[in-house]
């Protein structure tokens, strides 16, 4: 269950087909019915022991007792009729639906995730790093970020995040010192719609508020896309470091020897953007 206090716009109309809502009270009996398929996982269709009502429920609040089951909370099956165009701050997101309240009437009910849409970037915070540590994981097959010799962890490095209807689809992490700013990790896991871009100005926005002289990053030489992508948004090579993974790789050994385009994973090349100097060039202005 993710819980959320975001807002929402809904993109398609929804109409309830239970204009009668299944409503039942914690510790309430049911007659366990149907599960929903696969495009809608997780929930189970129950009846009231007096068959007065019926409807879907979520089967993480169901505990099972032969063909009955006991409900551990309280629970609506209210859904929301609303049209497009409308914001709803979501409250509760499950099993594909979001539970949530229209802003303009405060009636609160359940409404198909797939009828919404929400993007927004926001500062790293703490309950973000467990997902964090995992989504990392998934990509880099290891939590520990490896640059320039030196180890980070999600939590000691300050962080951009992407969300689109709660859940993270684009990272960007830093780390100021000395004046500098390193972007140890960008990641955008839709690519080709501008979230890598939007990330890293927003990381040079906190650059420049923190007076840095500016904003660097490392990349491996097989990243081909990468090196494109960063020249494209301002960035020059600054540095090349041979043969340099050899020493990321003691402190990383997850580092695979073959990267992007069967190429040999084998050196660093820094990217740096000059951020006083390229205040107001080309990429600046666009
Ligand atoms: C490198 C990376 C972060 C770029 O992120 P991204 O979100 O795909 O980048 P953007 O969408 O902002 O820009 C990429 C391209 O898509 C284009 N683009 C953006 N929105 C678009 C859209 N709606 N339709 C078509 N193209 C679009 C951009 O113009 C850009 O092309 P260009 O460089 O020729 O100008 C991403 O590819 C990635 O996560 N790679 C894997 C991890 C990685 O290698 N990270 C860097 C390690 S240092």
């Amino acid at each position: 269950m993710i819980k959320l206090n975001m807002k929402y716009k809904v993109i398609e109309n929804h109409r309830t087909e239970y204009p009668n809502p299944l409503l039942l009270s914690q510790d309430e009996k049911v007659i366990i019915g149907e599960e929903s398929g696969e495009d809608w996982p997780n929930w189970v269709f129950c009846t009231k022991l007096d068959k007065s009502n019926s409807g879907w429920v979520p089967k993480q609040i169901i505990l099972y007792e032969n063909d009955f089951g006991v409900i551990v909370e309280n629970y609506s099956a209210k859904e929301l009729d609303i049209d497009i165009g409308t914001i709803v701050e979501g409250i509760m997101q499950l099993n594909g639906w979001l539970w949530s309240k229209n802003m303009e009437t405060s009636e609160i009910g359940w409404i198909p995730l797939e009828k919404m849409y929400f993007k927004e970037y926001v500062t790293k915070t703490e309950k973000d790093e467990e997902a964090l540590s995992e989504l990392i994981k998934q990509s880099w097959r290891s939590d520990i970020i490896v640059s320039r010799g030196k180890k980070y962890k999600v939590e000691d490095l300050e962080g951009i995040l992407t969300y689109e209807n709660g859940i993270i689809i684009g990272l960007g992490l830093y780390y100021i010192i000395n004046g500098e700013c390193e972007i140890v990790l960008l990641e955008a896991l839709i690519q080709k719609q501008g979230i890598g871009t939007r990330i890293i100005e927003k990381i040079k926005e906190i650059a420049v508020t923190n007076k840095c002289k500016r904003l660097w990053l490392i990349t491996s030489n097989d990243n081909i896309d990468a090196i494109k992508f960063y020249q494209r948004r301002g960035f020059c090579i600054s540095n090349f470091y041979k043969n340099a993974m050899e020493e990321s790789r003691k402190l990383k050994p997850e580092i695979p020897l073959i990267g992007e385009y069967e190429i040999p994973i084998r050196d660093e090349i820094e990217f740096e953007m000059e951020i006083y100097k390229t205040e107001g060039t080309s990429y600046n202005k666009r």
